[in-house]
C-alpha cells in the first residue's frame, strides 16, 4: 500500500529528530504532502537535503516555544497555498537534550527551576500555543486530527535503578509534561468533535539510538517484547492515526510501547 495518506497534508513540529524524521519519510513514501518544522540547525537541514527536491515536501522555520511564531505559523502555510488536515505535536525537548550531551545529568533535587520550566514551556505549553492556534485558523474550516505526542513516562513512572551509571536519567520535567500533554487531548477531543477534529495521543515507548548494551538490556526486561522499538515501529502506528482510517478514534491514548504499559 502506497497511498495510505492520500489527501492528508500532514504538519509535524520537532520534524528533524530521530523519530520525526522517521514520520516524514514514512508520510512522504505513503503520498501526503507534509509540512515539516524545527528549529533551525543542522537537523532541520538534514531533513531538507533529504528531501527539499519531493514536491510533496516543504519546510518551515518553527521553535514552538516562541508565542509570535506559533501565532503565524498557519497563515504562513495557508498563503503558500496549502490546507494542514492532520498536525503532529512532535516537538520536544528531553532532558538529554536540555542538559547537552556529555554534561552531569543533576539529581532531582539539584533540578532548577529553569530547565523544568523550559520544558514545560517547549512540551507543553508548545503544544497548547499550536492547538490554540488550530483553533483559530483551522478549526471548523475542514476535518482536522491532531495528534499529541506522549511517552511510556506519561502515566507510568520510570524504573530508576536501570539509568544507575548511565550518562542520561529519566528527568521530573519530562515526564510531567508528557503526562499533561494527554490531558490536553482529552480536554480538546470533546471540544473540537463537534467541528469534525478529532484529537489523539501516542505514547511511544523506548526506542532505541545507539544506546549500550547494558542499557538495552536493562530496558529489555521491563518490555513485554523483550527489546527496544525501531522508529519505523513507532511510525507504523502515527502512520494509522494520521490516515482516514482513524477518523472514528478521538480522545484516546495508543500505547507502542512493546508492552511496558501492559504487564
Ligand atoms: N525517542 C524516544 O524513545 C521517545 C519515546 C517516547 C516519546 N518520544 C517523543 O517523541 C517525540 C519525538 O522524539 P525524538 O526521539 O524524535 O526526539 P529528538 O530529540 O530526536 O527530536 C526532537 C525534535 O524536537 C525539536 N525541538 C526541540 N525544541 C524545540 C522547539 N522549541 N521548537 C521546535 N522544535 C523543537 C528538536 O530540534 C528535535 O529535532 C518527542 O515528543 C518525544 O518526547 C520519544
Amino acid at each position: 500500500m502506497h497511498d495510505q495518506l492520500k489527501g492528508r497534508t500532514i504538519f509535524i513540529t520537532g520534524s528533524g529528530g530521530v523519530l520525526g524524521s522517521t514520520y516524514v519519510r514514512r508520510m512522504l513514501a505513503q503520498g501526503a504532502r507534509v509540512i515539516a518544522s524545527d528549529l533551525p540547525g543542522h537537523r532541520a537541514e538534514a531533513l531538507q537535503d533529504a528531501h527539499g527536491a519531493n514536491e510533496n515536501f516543504r519546510f518551515y522555520d518553527l521553535d514552538v516555544g516562541d508565542e509570535d511564531q506559533v501565532t503565524g505559523i498557519f497563515q504562513r502555510i495557508l498563503t503558500d497555498g496549502w490546507e494542514p488536515n492532520v498536525i503532529l505535536n512532535n516537538a520536544a525537548i528531553t532532558g538529554e537534550l536540555l542538559m547537552g550531551a556529555g554534561k552531569p545529568f543533576p539529581s532531582f533535587a539539584d533540578t532548577s527551576v529553569s530547565d523544568w520550566e523550559r520544558t514545560l514551556r517547549t512540551n507543553l505549553t508548545g503544544a497548547f500555543m499550536i492547538a490554540r492556534q488550530m483553533d483559530r485558523d483551522i478549526i471548523g474550516k475542514w476535518p482536522c486530527a491532531l495528534i499529541n505526542v506522549a511517552s511510556m513516562y506519561a502515566l507510568n513512572g520510570p524504573h530508576h535503578a536501570i539509568y544507575e551509571g548511565m550518562p542520561f536519567k529519566s528527568f521530573s520535567a519530562y515526564s510531567t509534561t508528557k503526562a499533561g500533554i494527554h490531558g490536553l487531548t482529552l480536554w480538546l477531543a470533546g471540544y473540537w468533535a463537534p467541528k469534525k477534529a478529532t484529537v489523539n495521543t501516542i505514547a511511544p515507548g523506548a526506542v532505541f539510538n545507539g544506546h549500550s548494551d547494558e542499557f538495552q538490556r536493562r530496558v529489555g526486561e521491563l518490555i513485554m517484547a523483550g527489546r527496544m522499538a525501531q522508529p519505523d515501529e513507532i511510525a507504523d502506528a502515527m502512520l494509522f492515526l494520521c490516515s482516514a482510517q482513524a477518523g472514528y478514534m478521538t480522545g484516546q491514548l495508543v500505547n507502542v510501547d512493546g508492552g511496558f504499559s501492559g504487564w
